[in-house]
């Protein structure tokens, strides 16, 4: 072959890699998957779930609200007023507590404003938590765990009982007996997850543009 063919080859053959790598590049970091942000107080889940403290103990909106609520500076002085009062790690809460300014924190899971989403309606269908955000009770430092794109709630939307983990204790979500007799229970299983009774079958959901979208 002509060594000047052969050279504008493999310059090809550089530039359509280099393309194919930020295009990948691009989908991974538009998805958030891994994301972690620091926060101004290094609050540990994994170092407060391990007493069995429940989900909805803290995010107590998310079983009535599209919204799943942080703690606020009341919510941890509850424990903290009598707990752990000298630790350096706590200084800013106490100062919150003391004083007018709230303690914030940086969103790791964050869809576009133009997406509809509720907590509400998964929580209240038997969703638990960890579906879409893994094990935070073994999380230091709480990292966003799924691709939040739209391929992912429409996977899920078309065959739930595939991805769904069933309520389960430390996350609060509680269902009655009467519930999980009424329903057609299963049993769901999984190398990663255990076995949980589902509290029903899941029919698909509506993927309608509008359920997502204003
Ligand atoms: C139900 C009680 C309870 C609530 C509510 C609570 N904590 Fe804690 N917290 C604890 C316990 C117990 C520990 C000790 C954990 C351990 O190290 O075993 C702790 C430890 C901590 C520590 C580490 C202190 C150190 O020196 O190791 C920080 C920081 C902290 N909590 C922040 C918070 C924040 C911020 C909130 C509110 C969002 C909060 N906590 C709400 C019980 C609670
Ligand atoms: C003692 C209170 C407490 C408990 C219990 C608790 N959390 Fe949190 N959670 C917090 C605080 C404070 C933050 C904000 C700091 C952070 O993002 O790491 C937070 C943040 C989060 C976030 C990220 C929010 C965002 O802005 O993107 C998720 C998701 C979450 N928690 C899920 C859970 C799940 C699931 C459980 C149960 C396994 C749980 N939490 C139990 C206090 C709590
Ligand atoms: C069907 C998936 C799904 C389930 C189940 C789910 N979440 Fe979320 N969660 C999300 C998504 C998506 C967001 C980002 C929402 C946004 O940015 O509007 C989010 C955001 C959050 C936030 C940040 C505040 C907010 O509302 O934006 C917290 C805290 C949280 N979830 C806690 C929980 C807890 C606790 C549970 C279980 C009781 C739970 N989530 C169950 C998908 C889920
Ligand atoms: C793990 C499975 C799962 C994931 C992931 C999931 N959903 Fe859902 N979603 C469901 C199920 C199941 C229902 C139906 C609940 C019912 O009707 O009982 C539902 C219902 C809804 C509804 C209410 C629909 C109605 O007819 O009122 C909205 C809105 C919604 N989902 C938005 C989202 C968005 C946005 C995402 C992604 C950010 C998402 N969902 C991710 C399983 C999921
Ligand atoms: C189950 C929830 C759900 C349904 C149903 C849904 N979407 Fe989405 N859509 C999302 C989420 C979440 C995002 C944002 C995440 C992303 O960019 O992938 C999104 C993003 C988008 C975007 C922006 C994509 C981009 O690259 O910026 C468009 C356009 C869109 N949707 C159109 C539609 C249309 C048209 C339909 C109906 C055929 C639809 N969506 C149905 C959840 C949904």
């Amino acid at each position: 072959m002509n060594i000047t063919k052969h050279k504008l080859f493999l310059k090809l053959l550089l530039v359509v890699i280099i393309l194919l790598n930020s295009y990948l590049a691009i989908n991974f970091l538009r998805s958030g998957r891994y994301l972690s942000m620091s926060q101004e107080i290094p609050f540990s889940h994994k170092s407060h779930l391990k007493y069995k403290i429940t989900c909805l103990f803290c995010h107590y909106e998310a079983e009535n609200n599209s919204y799943a609520n942080l703690p606020s500076t009341k919510d941890c002085m509850m424990c903290h007023i009598a707990l752990k009062t000298e630790s350096k790690l706590l200084r800013k809460v106490i100062y919150s507590y003391d004083s007018i300014f709230a303690i914030t924190y940086k969103k790791t899971y964050d869809l576009p404003d133009y997406v509809k989403f509720s907590h509400s309606v998964h929580i209240n269908s038997g969703i638990d938590c960890a579906t879409c955000h893994g094990f935070v009770e073994e999380m230091d430092s709480l990292y966003q765990v799924r691709n939040l794109t739209m391929g992912w709630c429409v996977d899920c939307h078309l065959n739930p009982n595939k991805y769904v983990i069933a309520p389960r204790e430390i996350s609060g979500i509680v269902f009655s007996q009467g519930i999980l007799t009424a329903y057609d229970s299963a049993l769901f299983s999984s190398k990663h997850f255990g076995y949980f009774i589902m509290p029903r079958k899941l029919a698909p959901a509506s993927i309608d543009c509008s359920t997502c979208h204003y």
